[in-house]
């Protein structure tokens, strides 16, 4: 309960968080850039669920949008940030080029940071509230044509795992949200095809806003909704803390001194 704010609620995950939340009672902020979009979703869950909805239209990656935003939050009075806006592959960086790929950084890394900055800012005047960031399962997944993409993802899941320690013993809590392929408009908008999946990879956005919100209310800091054997997670853990422990013995590998 209380006000809920999501980027990128105009379509797909964060229209389906939008309609989790007001269904449990939120009063929303949806923002993006179709206002159209926005009303229509606003109007529709205003008479479904009684809850009050305001819109922004805010293109993020321009700066002065995103201050409008950052001022918002940083005033506090908000529960709940889903930091969900996101754009996607590009393509080969050499027919991309560096203009497209600075873009997506503002989107996808820049502004996640700030809003995310913001809302905590906004968070510690009321001593709670939580930051929900949405990144993939490509954080795992360098691949060609995604680079800028595998990136900023990447990027989403160490700011998001640093920040959850400095906030560690606070009440405000930090969620990471790792989707695997979800049928949105997400690759279509976008000039990409999905058929790079099978049809059989893909979970709807509702299913993945409803298993990240049951992952966080069962207190998760890292919600990967289509994890079936989360032991793996697990391992991979296990396992970059014996690299971390291993990098920092102070001394070359003997494969580099001729030793
Ligand atoms: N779909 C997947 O398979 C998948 C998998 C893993 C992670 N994700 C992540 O999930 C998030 C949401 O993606 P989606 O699948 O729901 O895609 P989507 O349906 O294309 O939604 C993207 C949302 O971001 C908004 N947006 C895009 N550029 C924006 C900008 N410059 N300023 C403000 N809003 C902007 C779009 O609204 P406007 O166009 O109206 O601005 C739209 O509401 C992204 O962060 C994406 O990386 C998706």
């Amino acid at each position: 309960m209380g006000v809920s704010v999501i980027t990128g609620a105009s379509s797909g995950i964060g229209a389906a968080f939008a309609e989790r939340l007001a269904a449990a009672g939120d009063d929303l902020l949806l923002v993006a850039r179709r206002a159209d979009r926005l009303e229509e979703l606003a109007g529709k869950l205003k008479a479904a669920h009684g809850v009050q909805v305001e819109t922004m239209v805010a293109d993020l990656e321009d700066a002065g949008d995103l201050a409008r935003l950052e001022a918002r939050l940083e005033a506090g009075g908000f529960a709940t940030l889903i930091n969900n806006a996101g754009a996607g592959g590009l393509g080969p960086t050499a027919t991309a080029g560096a203009d497209a790929q600075e873009k997506l950084i503002r989107l996808n890394i820049v502004a996640l940071t700030r809003l995310s900055l913001a809302a905590l800012t906004g968070f510690r005047k009321s001593g709670a509230g939580t930051l929900v960031n949405i990144g993939s399962v490509m954080a795992f997944a360098p691949s060609a044509g995604g680079a800028a993409y595998a990136g900023s993802k990447a990027y989403v899941l160490n700011f998001t795992r640093s920040l959850q320690m400095e906030y560690a013993d606070s009440a405000i809590r930090i969620q990471l949200v790792m989707p695997g392929p979800i049928r949105t408009e997400f690759f279509s908008s976008q000039g990409m095809s999905d058929s790079v999946f099978p049809d059989s990879a893909f979970i709807t956005a509702d299913q993945l806003a409803g298993a990240a919100l049951a992952g966080l209310a069962a207190g998760e800091k890292v919600t990967t909704p289509t994890l079936v054997s989360p032991e793996i997670w697990d391992e991979m853990e296990k396992l970059r803390g014996r690299f971390l422990g291993d990098v920092v013995g102070g001394k070359v590998a003997e494969r580099y001194t001729g030793g």
